[in-house]
């Protein structure tokens, strides 16, 4: 049996109304700033980050579990809505590092998408709705997206070992991306440039 890190029960409080962790001992904040290259439209992008004052983009607040095999991380993301052009606001996207794991995403409040995509090509679209879980399979990098008027907020959970890796995502990105367009979504093809 593998010796791992011994960590006391606790428990945690979350506002689920605001998308917050109360007593988080992570907070991260991206910025639109720290959006450059994830969006088609990059000088819309710039306009956002001049004229707003390089606004909140999302938040992710988590408590300080070991990242090993054998604990169990969670966390809970609040994506702001908007749009950058006509795409919609979303989370950068990530593989785990670990590739064999897999994530809970539970649908809190708003609504949107959650983009997902294989190293092989494959490609899947879900609807993120309150109370709606999501099983994102092993293998599988995702990225939330937010296709309403108030934050997207969910709570994930995963293997501790899991990780992120950012790695080909930002160049690649994800084989569709999200509109609004006269008030509706558009769910586009994206063919990633060579
Ligand atoms: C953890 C996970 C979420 C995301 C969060 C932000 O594995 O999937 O906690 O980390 O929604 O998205 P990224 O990490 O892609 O910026
Ligand atoms: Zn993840």
């Amino acid at each position: 049996m593998r010796e791992i890190t011994k960590v006391e029960p606790f428990g945690t409080d979350i506002d689920l109304n605001a998308g917050v962790m109360k007593d988080p001992d992570v907070h991260i904040l991206r910025r639109a700033s720290d959006m450059r290259g994830y969006y088609q439209d990059g000088e819309a992008l710039e306009e956002l980050i001049r004229k707003e004052e390089d606004p909140v983009h999302y938040e992710v607040f988590e408590k300080d579990i070991p990242e090993e095999y054998g604990q169990l991380r969670f966390s809970v993301s609040k994506l702001q809505p908007g749009i950058i052009g006509e795409e919609c606001f979303m989370t950068k996207g990530h593989y785990h590092s670990v590739a064999q794991t897999a994530e809970i995403y539970l649908c809190l409040r708003g609504e949107g998408y959650m983009v997902m995509k294989t190293l092989e090509g494959r490609s899947k679209v879900e609807p993120m709705t309150p109370e709606r879980l999501l099983y994102v399979s092993p293998y599988w990098a995702h990225r939330s997206v937010n296709t309403g008027n108030e934050p997207l907020i969910s709570l994930c959970i995963y293997p501790g070992e899991a990780g992120h890796n950012y790695g080909g995502i930002e160049k690649e990105g994800f084989l569709q991306r999200i509109y609004l367009r006269d008030g509706k979504v558009e769910i586009v093809k994206h063919k990633p440039s060579p």
